[in-house]
């Protein structure tokens, strides 16, 4: 079952998203050569707290960390560790929060220093699946209508649509319904309905969408050692379209 947000609810989502924003407009100027994974999560939890909000990640499922940071290669669900950011990768920033009861989740890939132009382009249309999806999502559209607008944008830049990890419905629970792949056919799918909030979150690689863990069972690679890369944000659906609520 989809959970449909009342106008209170809606309200505290909105505030949790605005405290997101604050976090990441805190953490992005530290992206830079020479700080390392775990230095960067430290001053992500402490901007977390300091907000009144906490860390629904840290220890869920056992993982160690408020927030996946994940590397080049690394798809998703990084853990902060002292391996030093270098120039000219690439790093995927997911981060959840929680404040007065409701979540809000959003992941973006930046530059570390300069970057080839080959993962720029992958970090542009990783966002642009984004937009392309979202820009289906109205009440009384199909789950599917997005999906397969983030395939299509992917796949037509000729990149993959990693399938072992999903986007998901978002609120009081980190994950609720719906299951979001970012692959699909249009006119399938859940219905939408005004006030479901949802973490829309294309994960492109630049070559083979497969994957493999690391024996620590988070860490996911592309199985080509080629980049990936992640934009995620938190949205609300509306009668007209719908509100991103973490940008
Ligand atoms: N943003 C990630 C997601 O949507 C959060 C993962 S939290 C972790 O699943 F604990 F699994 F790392
Ligand atoms: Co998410």
């Amino acid at each position: 079952m989809i959970p449909v947000k009342n106008a209170k609810d809606i309200g505290k989502m909105r505030a949790a998203g605005k405290a997101l924003i604050e976090v990441f407009r805190t953490v992005e100027p530290l992206v830079k050569p020479g700080i390392t994974t775990l230095e960067l999560n430290a001053e992500i939890e402490k901007k977390i707290l300091s907000l009144g909000a906490t860390a629904p990640c840290k220890g869920y499922h056992g993982y160690p960390a408020a927030a996946c940071i994940s590397v080049d290669d690394v798809v998703v669900h990084g853990i902060p560790s002292l391996k030093m950011l270098a120039e000219g990768e690439i790093v995927s920033v997911d981060i959840v929060l929680k404040l007065d009861g409701f979540c809000a989740d959003a992941t973006r890939t930046y530059a570390v220093g300069a970057i080839s132009a080959e993962k720029q382009r992958l970090i542009d249309v990783t966002r642009r699946c984004f937009y392309n999806g979202v820009s289906k999502i109205r009440a009384g559209a199909r789950l599917g209508d997005a999906q397969s607008a983030i395939q299509m944008t992917a796949e037509l830049a000729g990149y993959g649509v990693v399938r072992a990890m999903t986007g998901h419905g978002i609120g009081r629970e980190m994950h609720e319904d719906p299951t979001i792949e970012n692959y699909g056919r249009a006119g399938t799918g859940p219905l939408l309905k005004s006030g479901m909030c949802l973490a829309v979150e294309p994960m492109i690689a630049m070559g083979s969408w497969q994957v493999k863990f690391d024996a620590d069972g988070w860490t996911c690679r592309t199985i080509d050692g080629l980049s990936a890369a992640h934009y995620e944000n938190t949205v609300l659906v509306t009668e007209n379209g719908c509100e991103i609520l973490t940008e």
